[in-house]
């Protein structure tokens, strides 16, 4: 993704606004607690624990860090045969290594541990699918290193990739599959090629989900995000389809086509999904890290040389748009109302403070420097996707909690 047009964008929006407006309708994210303190379950519709009950509420997004390097990393970057180039930090260089011993820790419970052979269990005959960006991508990856991990046996996995939008990895012993799916605005792009996206121009089908949809709907738990690529003040729209000539375009505000593309999925979710059966899930913004000013550090540097976290309590960088955050949750207080329910992994905050977790220049570069970049790191280091393993690792530990410690349907 481009990086001089993230950093062009930039909504002043403060946090507190946002928290004013989050009133009733937020996705509560109550935790009972059983006796040894981890969550037992989780009340999946009206928000609202019973607190009646012996259990005291407990938010998993709402926490710290906590340096733990005996149980952390979950697995091994290099023993990962499914690493992808772009995020293998230490593979291309990454020295420190403080990055990958962080554990989440909520303020008043603890996240499950990570058994890969329990949700292998849990996906026994059913298909799990991401569908999104290449930061969803970065979390499957995250999700395929951390199952596998659990698999001794290497012949009884595979990774299929044809170039298509779909990549499956699947486990033969427990006919588990669990895929990710490139559709980076959901709804019908021109950037909808899985490996030739890098268009100057944005164009967006926004009433059109079904080419990618078909692929997806038949799932048994569906991980759904869509936040970067809408970063630009204006998306051009497209009425008509991108192989006729006579189709009408229009510039339109972005957030107005967020909220049009998400009501696009939400429509096609209540007819075609039951959520009884399947579970929803929808990745909340992941926060990028290129202005180091924001956090106190030196302009026109960003995340390159950070080895260390943010430790101020609610810190919000400008890389995120509440904006965006609050059509999504109209998205689904919207489906709520209408008997659907779907999940907001709140990852924002939480990935605000690790301003140490992208892999700045310690990942394959696509292209050949230019001599100016490699004077200046900071020029080409990628502040947006994340090393693994790291963050994406708790991303998924959040979405373990819902789906193997969480209601079963
Ligand atoms: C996400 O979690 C943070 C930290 O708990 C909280 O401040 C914020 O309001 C939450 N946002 C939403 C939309 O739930
Ligand atoms: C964890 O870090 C501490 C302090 O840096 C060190 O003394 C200890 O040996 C480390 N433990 C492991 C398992 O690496
Ligand atoms: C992981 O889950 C499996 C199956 O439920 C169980 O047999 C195993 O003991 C668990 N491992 C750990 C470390 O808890
Ligand atoms: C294997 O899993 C798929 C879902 O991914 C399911 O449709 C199929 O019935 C399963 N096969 C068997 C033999 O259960
Ligand atoms: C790639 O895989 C997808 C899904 O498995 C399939 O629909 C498509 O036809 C395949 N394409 C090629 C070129 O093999
Ligand atoms: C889902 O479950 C609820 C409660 O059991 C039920 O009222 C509703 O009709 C179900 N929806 C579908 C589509 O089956």
């Amino acid at each position: 993704m481009a990086k001089r047009q993230l950093l062009m964008l930039g909504i002043r929006a403060s946090f507190h606004t946002i928290a004013a407006v989050l009133v009733a309708g937020v996705i509560f994210t109550a935790v009972y607690l059983s006796r040894n303190g981890l969550p037992k379950e989780i009340p999946q519709r009206d928000g609202v624990s019973d607190s009646g009950e012996s259990g005291r509420e407990c938010n998993l997004f709402e926490g710290k860090w906590v340096y733990d390097n005996e149980s952390y990393p979950l697995y091994k970057e290099e023993e990962c045969k499914f690493m992808s180039d772009q995020l293998a930090c230490e593979k291309f260089g990454r020295k420190d290594s403080s990055y990958r011993f962080w554990r989440w820790q909520p303020h008043t419970c603890d996240l499950p541990r990570f058994n890969g052979t329990k949700l292998l269990e849990r996906l026994r005959n059913k298909r799990m699918v991401y569908v999104g960006d290449s930061l969803n991508r970065g979390q499957w990856v995250s999700m395929v290193c951390m199952v596998s991990s659990a698999i001794t046996n290497p012949k009884l996995m595979y990774m299929h990739n044809n170039g298509s939008n779909l990549i499956t990895f699947k486990s033969l012993e427990y006919n588990a599959t669990i895929d990710f799916y490139w559709a980076p605005l959901l709804v019908e792009s021109n950037s909808d090629d899985p490996t030739n996206h890098r268009l100057p121009e944005r164009i967006v089908r926004i009433q059109s989900i079904e080419k990618h949809a078909r692929h997806w709907t038949e799932s048994d738990i569906i991980v759904l995000n869509s936040y970067l690529w809408w970063r630009r003040p204006h998306i051009k729209t497209l009425w008509g389809s991108f192989e006729k000539l006579d189709g009408i375009y229009k510039e339109v505000e972005m957030v107005r086509v967020y909220e049009m593309a998400l009501q696009t999925l939400s429509q096609w979710l209540e007819v075609h999904v039951n959520s009884n059966l399947t579970k929803l899930f929808f990745m909340s913004m992941s926060p990028t890290h290129e202005r180091a000013e924001e956090w106190g550090g030196k302009v026109k540097q960003n995340c390159y040389g950070e080895n260390s976290l943010i430790d101020k309590e609610g810190y919000n960088g400008k890389g995120s748009d509440p904006k965006m955050m609050r059509i999504v949750e109209n998205m689904l207080d919207g489906l709520k109302k209408r008997g659907m329910n779907m999940q907001m992994i709140n990852i924002t905050q939480l990935s605000e403070y690790r301003k140490d977790g992208h892999p700045s220049i310690y990942r394959k570069q696509w292209e050949a420097l230019k001599e100016d970049e490699i004077l200046n790191p900071s020029s080409y280091s990628d502040c947006i996707h994340w090393c693994l393993p790291g963050v994406p690792d708790v991303w998924n530990q959040l979405l373990y909690a819902y789906i193997v410690d969480g209601h079963h349907s």
